[in-house]
Formats: structure tokens, sequence, C-alpha cells
């Protein structure tokens, strides 16, 4: 992929994030999560790539738009598999919350995997503790040596964690061991990739999230130099079926950063739509000007690149942003 594709990208993320952000703070999801994909959409008509979505909005029956094997791009320029979350987040929108983000990642053909539905365990860190830690272990143990590969005490490592009551076993422990703990409200992209940023201050993430999210998140963090280890949790008979349906042979077994995201060609933008531990939100000024905050960045290089920008919007022309 051409290196001048991330600008492509981060520019869709920009823009479903300036459609979205007019719903912060007014308790409806549908509507925050409706103008950020079909914001996304459009925009992907002008990136020069023949992409297929595989990680999207939903089965093509379920998602008028960005659905799972739609085909997205102006359909000129290199193969792509495409995963998107037009707005990660909806809730967070919706209750005027912190960490809800517009995100994209492309990586050649084949190299995302096609991640169910489901919950997905995650364990996520920053380039200090690559390699040092498993998800197989108790978390007793990881905390250890984590702190241990950190040079701290346990009880300074500080670990995200979605506030979830599926996680009641796991926050004991933390408070048994005496962690500090950042709960999340949602939003476990922006969660799984904090402990990357050192000024976001978190050692590590824990606990389950969507699958789809986890295979964005190992995508930012394969570019950011951090890890994410995870394995599917399907919760029935169903949902075991639909793993092998997707081509995931052994459901229950550690995905590692290559099952994920199978090559160092892949580009990840995101964009802030409320303010987060390492993104700006979108703000609005007076001169029908807005900010956004994003990061676009390429495993390949291991360039991370923070773009400010100030968008033009007279009378709101949203998509006239080309
Ligand atoms: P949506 O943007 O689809 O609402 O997802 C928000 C989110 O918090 C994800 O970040 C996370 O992976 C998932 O929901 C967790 O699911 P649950 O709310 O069921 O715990």
């Amino acid at each position: 992929m051409e290196r001048e594709l991330a600008l492509e990208i981060v520019r869709v993320t920009e823009l479903a994030a300036l459609a979205s952000a007019p719903w912060m703070g007014r308790g409806d999801k549908n509507s925050a999560d409706g103008a950020a994909t079909s914001a996304m959409r459009a925009m992907f008509d002008s990136v020069s790539i023949r992409g297929t979505v595989v990680i999207g909005e939903g089965e093509m029956d379920e998602a008028p738009m960005l659905y799972i094997g739609e085909e997205v791009g102006s359909l000129n320029g290199p193969e792509v598999d495409v995963a998107v979350d037009p707005l990660e987040g909806t809730d967070i929108v919706a209750k005027g919350l912190n960490n809800a983000l517009s995100v994209i990642a492309v990586a050649g053909k084949g190299q995302l995997l096609h991640a169910p539905d489901m919950y997905m365990e995650k364990l996520a860190y920053g380039p200090a503790l690559v390699g040092k830690l498993s998800i197989s272990d108790p978390m007793e143990i990881t905390l250890q040596k984590a702190a241990d590969a950190l040079n701290k005490k346990v009880s300074d490592l500080t670990v995200m964690i979605l506030d979830r009551t599926r996680h009641d076993a796991i926050i004991k422990v933390l408070r048994k061991v005496g962690v500090r703990i950042k709960f999340l409200s949602d939003g476990d992209v922006a969660g799984a990739m904090a402990p990357a940023f050192p000024e976001a201050g978190i050692d590590l993430y824990v606990g389950s999230g969507g699958a789809p999210e986890g295979v964005l998140a190992a995508a930012a963090l394969k570019c950011l130099g951090g890890e994410l280890q995870a394995r599917l949790m399907p919760a029935d008979a169903a949902e075991y079926e639909r793993c092998i349906q997707m081509g995931i042979e052994e459901p229950y077994r550690v995905l590692t950063m290559d099952d994920m995201v199978g090559t160092e060609d892949v580009i990840f933008a995101a964009t802030g739509v409320t303010p987060g531990e390492f993104l700006g939100g979108v703000r609005y000024f007076p001169d029908e000007r807005a900010e956004t905050h994003s990061i676009v960045m390429r495993a390949k290089t291991k360039t991370v690149r923070f773009v400010r920008t100030l968008h033009y919007l007279p009378n709101k022309t949203l998509l006239q942003q080309t």
C-alpha cells in the first residue's frame, strides 16, 4: 500500500467523527452511529482502494452500509481488507462521556481476522511488556510479571477494564493485589490502545469486549509496537459454530497479533469524537470551524502521526468536505 493512503484514510475517520459529534450528549446513540456510518461510507468513495469490509456494521441483512463483504473505495488501487467502526462507543456519545472514536484499519487482502460478533478476552500492553506476558497466566501472575518488567511495585500498576459485572472476578483480584483501576464505561479500542501511550498512564488493559474491536485494537498496537493477546469467548453452540463457519478452526485458542493482523503492511487511523486518553474530541469554534484530533500510523514504518485539523464547515455541509 502507498504511504499516501494513510492520509486518505484519516480524512474518512475525520468526517465520520465530525458527523457524529453533533449527537454528543443527546441520548440518541442510533442517530450518532447512523451519522458516522453514512459519512464514512460516502467518504470511502474517494479513497484509492479496492476494499472489502471484513469488520463492519454487521452482516449484509442487518446493516444498510459498511456491512461485511461490501466493496468500498474508488475501486482503483490495491486490493485490501477494511475493518471499520464508524463510531466506537455509541453510548459514550449519547451520554457525553469520554473515549469515543471513529476507527479504520486497512491491510492487504486476507490479512485481517474476520472476527465474529461475540466477546473476546483481551490482554493489551505497550512496547515495554511485549513478549513478557501470557493471557493464559492467572491474573496475579500477569500483574507480578508486568510489575517486574516495568520495575514497579504491583500496587503502582494502573489497569484499565470495562466496568461490567461480568468482570467482577477479575476486579476482585485487582483490588486484592492493590493495583489502581481505571474503569471504562465503553470503548475498548481506545482502552486497549491506551497502554501504548506513556502519557495515558495505563500499564495494562484486561477483560473482555467485542471481538471486532479486538482486531481493530490489534491493528493499532501493531503500529504502536505494543501487543494484544486474545481469546474468543463463544457463549453457546451457535456462536461456536459461527467461529467455525468464519474459518476459525479452534475457537478457544489464544489469538496472537499475527493471527489477528497477518502483515506489517497495515494502516490504522482513528479520530476522537469525544476526548480520551490520547486524542482530543471534536471541538466547534464560532467561525464555522471545527477541530479534530486524529492518529494515523503504519506498522511497516512505525511512524505515528498525530493530526490536528481545522475544518471549515459553512452551514455544516459535512458531506461536501471531500
Ligand atoms: P458500540 O460502539 O458498538 O456500542 O460498542 C461499545 C463497546 O464498549 C466496545 O468498545 C466494546 O468492545 C463492547 O461495547 C463491549 O460490549 P458490552 O457493552 O456488551 O460489554
